[in-house]
């Protein structure tokens, strides 16, 4: 059943236990931004300061994913909206499992449900193959637009994977600068 409020939904979420990472979270991590954004990026998990703090992408690697987005005039405090496929934190960082994306994803759809975004963007291999595709070849396909269901979907490198290898950094550039001229093809004339 989908949750019609935003703020019901929310309240819910932050009391799940439906998988095992809620005995080791210190906080769920919801989301963070505007719940009117036509964009909507998906990463994995919360890390440790995401954990500790209650927010995505607060740490090392979002940072330079607010310094890629802010370039391209997106802004987590305006015109988008930020979470992640699993809510809560995955012990020493590990992928989450199958099973807790699948208890998890239920939380996700009901937000892409309220949020009715235009334009999905995945952050790294976990969310793009949850999202995207079962085997997509994150290092080939990045930057490519998918249509599904009325959205569209693209992925690209995840930023902590930009920090540990920044020769990629130049291709994911290219990505938010593709995911620039799409906004501008098909959202508001706010962005
Ligand atoms: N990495 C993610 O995938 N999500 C976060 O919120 C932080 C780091
Ligand atoms: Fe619930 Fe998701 Fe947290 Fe698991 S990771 S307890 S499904 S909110």
């Amino acid at each position: 059943m989908m949750c019609s409020s935003w703020n019901d939904l929310k309240a819910q979420c932050l009391t799940c236990k439906k998988c095992g990472l809620c005995t080791t979270r210190n906080n769920v991590v919801f989301g963070v931004g505007n719940v009117n954004s036509e964009v909507l990026l998906i990463g994995e998990g919360p890390g440790e300061n995401e954990d500790l703090q209650g927010e995505p992408f607060v740490g090392r690697a979002g940072q330079l994913l607010d310094k890629m987005l802010n370039y391209i005039d997106l802004d987590r405090t305006k015109n988008i909206y930020i979470t992640n496929i699993v809510k809560c934190r995955p012990p020493e960082n590990r992928d989450p499992s199958i099973e807790e994306q699948g208890a998890c994803i239920a939380w996700l759809r009901n937000q892409v449900f309220l949020i009715k975004p235009k334009i999905i963007v995945c952050l790294g291999r976990i969310a793009a193959m949850k999202i995207l595709k079962p085997d997509i070849k994150i290092t080939k396909e990045h930057g490519v637009f998918y249509e599904k269901n009325g959205i569209l979907l693209m992925a690209t490198l995840h930023p902590a994977a930009l920090l540990r290898n920044p020769h990629n950094k130049p291709g994911a550039f290219e990505d938010f600068l593709n995911l620039q001229e799409k906004i501008k093809q098909i959202c508001a004339n706010t962005y």
